[in-house]
């Protein structure tokens, strides 16, 4: 019996070992990350949330996650406090990359990793990461379908009325969906193929929306249309992303499009949000850049493992932030449209049919 006991106590000594030393931190000795995101209003800030915490937790890290109201002073102070708390990695969201100067001197002090994620931490020396999307990609994609929806790939001349949103000026990724776009684009602007009646292309001066709010869209798409389209339909809408697209298509409603005399322009978007397919499955909208977060999350696990185990980090870009070339990933992008929101979005798991607003 005693002889029984002792194999047993033995077999469990073994097993916990070998448990403790396999695939992330044992549960003792758990390391803490730090996770700030910028806003709970836009779904997928919610999602980037929810997945990168339960990632890390499967992992057997411990997640203090915070959102941020889109206000950069707040995410400072929610830093400042994973430092204080002690956090072994911070990931960090921005909200206006620019503007976090003295909180990753406190990081830098205490030797905490940075990783950013999604979005660019510029200015300053201390982003030791960065896990994104393919920024400049986004907007070439947004141009690209633009061409290809118009046909001016096939010869197309129109001219087509066109109109351009861009992004919040603090986040860097904002001139990168821009660039993009522009790069493709602005040669059918100069030989007239598109033509921009408000003459506003530049950004961030004319076209930037402040904290990408959808009501900051609205606003600018009426005030276009009764200055500019009062006698001529809008043909093009470059929005850089689906919370934007979501108050032009308000604007665009009541307005009176979506009519056999006024139908939708060509729009675009990204995120591929719930309400946004929803858009795109009723025709209001063109396409949406799909950055599934599940990857993104999954290759920021990836970063913090390497990190902590003093291993060679899993990186395929850099990223200049003013400063410093910043080791970065960039994770694949894809569009969907009428035609394949279906297997991409719903056949993938990433979301439930029932989800999605007006889908069957
Ligand atoms: C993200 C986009 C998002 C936008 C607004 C950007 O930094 O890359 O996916 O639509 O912020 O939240």
């Amino acid at each position: 019996m005693l002889k029984k006991s002792i194999a047993l106590m033995l077999v469990l000594v073994v097993l916990s070992t070998l448990l403790v030393g396999c695939g992330g931190p044992g549960k003792g000795s758990a390391k803490l990350v730090g996770v700030t995101m910028p806003t709970k209003s836009l779904q997928r800030w919610n999602e980037d949330g929810a997945n990168v915490k339960a990632a890390l937790e499967a992992k057997g890290y411990k997640v203090d996650l915070q959102y941020a109201d889109n206000k950069q002073d707040v995410q400072n102070s929610q830093i400042e406090n994973q430092i204080t708390q002690g956090c072994d990695v911070l990931v960090i969201a921005s909200i206006d990359g620019g503007a976090l100067g003295g909180v990753l001197e406190q990081a830098k002090k205490a030797k905490i990793p940075v990783i950013a994620y999604d979005r660019l931490i510029t200015n300053t020396d201390k982003c030791d990461y960065y896990a994104t999307f393919d920024n400049y990609g986004v907007g070439k994609m947004q141009g690209e379908f633009i061409v290809s929806a118009l046909g001016l790939d096939k010869g197309e001349k129109g001219p087509f009325t066109m109109e351009c949103f861009g992004g919040d000026p603090g986040d860097n990724n904002a001139g990168l969906f821009n660039k993009g776009a522009m790069d493709v684009l602005q040669k059918y602007i100069d030989s007239g193929v598109l033509v921009v009646k408000s003459g506003q292309t530049k950004f961030p001066d004319q076209i930037a929306i402040t904290n990408w709010e959808s009501k900051g869209a609205q606003d600018r798409m009426d005030n276009l249309l009764t200055a500019y389209y009062a006698d001529e339909n809008i043909d093009v809408v470059l929005s850089p992303n689906d919370s934007l697209a979501q108050g032009i298509v308000a604007s665009l409603k009541s307005a009176g499009y979506g009519s056999a005399d006024k139908p939708f322009p060509v729009l675009t978007g990204q995120d591929c949000d719930k309400i946004n397919v929803g858009q795109i499955i009723r025709g209001e909208q063109s396409m949406s850049i799909f950055k599934d977060t599940r990857v993104l999350a999954d290759q920021v696990i990836a970063m913090t493992d390497a990190i902590l185990a003093g291993q060679t980090v899993p990186t395929n870009a850099t990223y200049n932030n003013g400063v410093i070339d910043v080791p970065s990933y960039n994770c694949e992008i894809k569009f969907a449209n009428k035609d394949n929101w279906k297997e991409l979005l719903v056949d993938s798991g990433y979301y439930q049919l029932s989800d999605i607003p007006d889908a069957q």
